[in-house]
């Protein structure tokens, strides 16, 4: 690089000692290849303390007689200067920008990886496809709590305090024991509650979460689901009970599906029953019948699918209902159980683990 001469001022503004460092100054912006190179020669050849600059502050020490042509001289050097600059950094921006449009280009038809879809739980399929038969019949959705009283779970459903069900072996009471709360054993609790805060009649059904201290392996689940249905009007009967429950069982299990009632007791109805359901893959065709053997109903012809019956007078009575005027049936299912043999699914720890090819594999089954 030529440095003026400081001892000679007119040295530095010499027509060859322009020429040498404009051609310096272009030869090192042509060889600028990136903004940061480009901006280095701009601050080397352009900038304050630059050749051409230091040239341009000697005019003032040369006779007044040359300083209009050493200022045009280097003007024009200066001009070639600022031009080279700017067109190099024209070419420089571009090229970058093409090398990183190219570097970070995006292909937009590469597979993407998608969030995998969840799956809707067999148990929550079936309770709703058990709630959809229901509300086609001008039924309501009712519910209640899981931590549910004692007395609603059990008093108010005639279940005495030296009821086996009301022992600590069967029923998770939830401390301090002496608010007496309870994790509801059934559904039944939400027959009372539905009386107390309804108008008559009623005609709900609540699916929902039950719990007793059972064990957890292939057929028993400390929190499993059942399905309580309650209807309470005048002049109900038992033969509204077995249409409802004919009509629940086609609904679910295929047209002309028969039930059949066993007697049975529960202190919360009289009469009660277990309720079967006619087994919807044999129909009875493997009962008796070693050739035609039936793994659904294990060739009985019939499934155990619940508990049901009139409403017992002194549940209507503990609930302000008067049961010379309203009479009502109850009835109760294990939407588990109704899984696991209406849908072959054998394990009921699967229901609970939350692997999600369970609930693909039941995908469309439960509903
Ligand atoms: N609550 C009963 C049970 O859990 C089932 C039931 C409901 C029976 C309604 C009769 C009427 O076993």
């Amino acid at each position: 690089m030529s440095v003026p001469n400081e001892s000679d001022p007119a040295a530095s503004l010499r027509a060859e000692a322009i020429d040498a460092m404009v051609a310096e100054a272009l030869a090192a912006i042509a060889a600028a290849d990136s903004t940061s190179a480009l901006k280095d020669a701009r601050l080397a050849h352009a900038g304050d303390r630059s050749p051409l600059a230091l040239a341009n502050r000697a005019i003032g020490a040369i006779p007044p007689a040359d300083r209009k042509q050493a200022g045009q001289l280097l003007g024009a050097a200066r001009g070639r200067v600022q031009k080279a600059l700017a067109a190099r950094t024209a070419e420089v921006e571009a090229a970058e920008l093409t090398r990183v449009l190219a570097e970070e280009a995006v292909d937009v038809t590469l597979p993407v990886e998608l969030h995998p879809a969840g799956a809707i739980h067999p148990i929550t399929g079936l309770i709703d496809l058990m709630s959809d038969v229901f509300v086609g019949m001008g039924w309501e959705i009712a519910e209640g709590p899981e931590l549910e009283s004692e007395w609603l779970n059990f008093d108010a459903l005639n279940i005495g305090a030296d009821h086996p069900s009301r022992g600590e072996t069967d029923t998770l009471f939830v401390e301090p024991v002496s608010n007496h709360l309870v994790m509801r054993t059934h559904t039944s609790p939400v027959q009372i509650r539905s009386l107390l805060e309804r108008e008559l009649p009623v005609y709900v059904v609540c699916p929902g979460k039950v719990y007793r201290a059972d064990e957890y392996d292939a057929t028993h689940l400390p929190v499993f689901h059942q399905i309580e249905g309650l209807a309470v009007d005048k002049g109900i009967s038992m033969a509204h009970l077995r249409g409802t429950l004919d009509h629940f069982a086609q609904a679910m299990f295929g047209a002309g599906i028969r039930t059949r009632m066993r007697p049975h007791y529960f202190p919360f109805t009289e009469p009660s029953a277990e309720v079967d359901l006619q087994c919807f893959v044999c129909r009875g065709e493997s009962v008796g019948n070693p050739d035609r053997p039936c793994r659904t109903c294990k060739s009985e012809g019939w499934i155990e699918w619940g508990g049901c019956g009139v409403v017992n007078p002194r549940v209507l009575r503990a609930c302000g209902v008067d049961p010379d005027v309203y009479s009502g049936f109850a009835f109760g299912m294990g939407i588990d159980r109704t899984l696991m043999f209406r849908n072959n699914a054998s394990d009921l720890r699967d229901f609970v683990e939350g692997d999600i090819r369970f609930s693909r594999m039941l995908k469309g089954v439960a509903r």
